[in-house]
């Protein structure tokens, strides 16, 4: 049976994804909805709660996100932050109103200690604000229980019909007692039970595939990253050897890459391995390409012409059909590709949007429905060794979106040396662990005036791109020390010809992406 789910609401907030995962942090399971939903659809999920997320919009504001009303007759706990809270005060008949001082950052708050919502938190505590309205009047039968110098409502709650809300943000690590203010909600005012644990998640996930499969065959594509490696372990676990993992090197991977896949993945496992050498093709199809959505589709449709050529000769030899192809697709890439509770597409994933039309297989996705670290968890679950485990995220299409610009060989070499130099050095600093992911990329189409040797050189900038984040939604630039920084920089242009310019990325995510296309 299907676990019932607490819903988060997206109104479009930066914060939604880190509500759900928030919630799932405290044992319940948690998923995110758009606003568009009805209140049919909403309890079509059979929810045991329902949160909605913070926005950017105002509530008075006409054509701004709303909730039909039935939904707070249907009896199911709803819990409302900063925008979410301003529309159930306005819903249920408070009032809401622009009070012309905004709150943002750090703000004290003062709490009534007889609220369930603020139960066993200090009287008074720090909250993360960001907001410009304010509710102004709670509604009938709702008690105020928390306040700031500014914002006399800045919580209320109705324990006879479950439903509360504050105007801070308690998802957010900026502010105190964020976890416990959800906590208190789901335990104390919703009274559930919590229902998801890494154990469960394993055994239901293993239970999803034996059931999807069957006797079927599938292959897996691993790409050396912990997703595909622990999609692959659980497909391992629930069909044995009706699995075949394929690794395609598409000529875009990393110095070492490939052979580090062959040693540690079968190593950890034992799975059968084919080895598929595709990089002529790859880099044909992707010849004079400069656009990135164009170059994610054709990677994407390339990934899947070599898996079906690979599954046929697995077929010639063993005549059961492969039907089925395991995918390493995490929850987030499912919002970020459009096809979660975000109407936008930032990016097609390959594994995700990417994929042709016309492909044969039925895709196995165990982890859809998780975060990167629900699934490292999962992996050290299945004995996998934290080699594998804690490796930083690469991405399927490679180096082919580190490139600005079209792709080549030579291109592939610079940006390959430099890449290698970049993690040399993190690693001899032993700052691995410190950041997510460091992506290093080339501007192939952009050159600058440099002076090497005595000579002027015409070379192309190498960025450098440290990121440090919980699950890649959101990110910031990684504060690398500036020793490091430097010896990377000058080995680069010592070391790499035809670079003579290293660039340091200070942007967070949002507004920019962590890679660059
Ligand atoms: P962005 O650039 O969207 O990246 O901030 C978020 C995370 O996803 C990785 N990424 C991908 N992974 N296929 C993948 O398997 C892809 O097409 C893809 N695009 C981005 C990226 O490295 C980061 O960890």
């Amino acid at each position: 049976m299907a676990l019932q789910p607490v819903l988060v609401v997206d109104f479009g907030a930066q914060y939604a994804q880190l509500i759900a995962r928030r919630v799932r942090e405290l044992g319940f399971y948690s998923e995110l909805v758009p606003h568009h939903f009805t209140a049919a659809q909403l309890m079509a999920k059979n929810p045991t709660a329902i949160i909605f997320s913070g926005g950017p919009a105002s509530v008075y504001e006409p054509g701004s996100p709303n909730i039909s009303a039935e939904i707070f007759d249907q009896g199911v706990p709803i819990f409302g932050i900063c925008y979410g809270f301003q529309l159930i005060a306005q819903q249920l008949t408070g009032e809401v109103a622009k009070t012309g001082i905004s709150e943002y950052g750090a703000t004290k708050v003062k709490i009534d200690s007889s609220s369930v919502l603020f139960k066993q938190l200090p009287e008074n505590y720090q909250v993360w604000m960001s907001h410009g309205d304010a509710v102004v009047a709670a509604p009938a039968g709702f008690k105020v229980t928390a306040s700031t110098e500014v914002t006399k409502v800045a919580a209320f709650e109705n324990l006879d019909r479950k439903i509360a809300g504050v105007q801070f943000h308690p998802e957010v690590v900026h502010g105190e007692y964020g976890l416990d203010v959800l906590r208190n909600f789901l335990s104390n005012i919703a009274k559930l039970t919590p229902n998801w644990s890494a154990d469960q998640v394993l055994e239901d996930a293993i239970a999803k595939v034996k059931s999807q499969v069957g006797s079927g065959r599938a292959i897996v594509g691993l790409s050396g990253g912990v997703d595909s490696a622990v999609a692959a372990a659980i497909v391992q676990r629930a069909i044995g050897d009706q699995l075949t993992a394929v690794f395609v090197d598409h000529g875009l991977l990393r110095t070492g890459e490939r052979e580090q896949v062959e040693l540690d993945f079968v190593a950890a496992t034992g799975i059968k391995l084919v080895v598929v050498d595709a990089k002529e093709q790859f880099l044909a199809a992707l010849a004079g390409v400069t656009d990135p959505e164009q170059k994610r589709k054709i990677i994407g449709a390339q990934f899947i012409r070599v898996f079906e050529t690979a599954a046929a000769q697995l077929q010639a030899a063993a005549p059961t059909v492969i039907d089925f192809l395991v995918q390493g697709t995490l929850y987030p890439d499912v919002v970020e590709s459009g096809g979660g509770a975000s109407a936008a597409t930032i990016k097609s994933h390959h594994n995700v949007g990417g994929l042709p039309d016309d492909m044969q297989f039925k895709l196995v996705e165990p982890l859809n429905t998780l975060f990167k670290d629900e699934v490292r968890n999962l992996g050290g679950l299945l004995g996998l060794p934290t080699k594998i485990i804690s490796r930083h995220p690469f991405p399927g299409p490679g180096l082919a979106i580190r490139i600005v610009g079209a792709i080549d060989q030579s291109r592939l070499e610079i940006l390959r040396a430099a890449d290698l130099i970049a993690r040399e050095e993190l690693t001899a600093a032993g700052l691995d662990s410190q950041v997510w992911q460091f992506p290093v990329v080339l501007l192939a189409d952009v050159r600058s005036v440099g002076v090497q040797g005595d000579g002027r050189t015409y070379g192309h900038p190498i960025v450098l791109r440290p990121v440090s984040s919980e699950d890649a939604m959101t990110a910031d630039w990684s504060k690398l020390p500036y020793e490091l920084l430097a010896k990377i920089s000058s080995r680069i242009t010592n070391e790499v010809s035809s670079v003579n310019r290293v660039v340091l990325d200070i942007t967070s995510k949002p507004p920019g992406t962590i890679e660059w296309e």
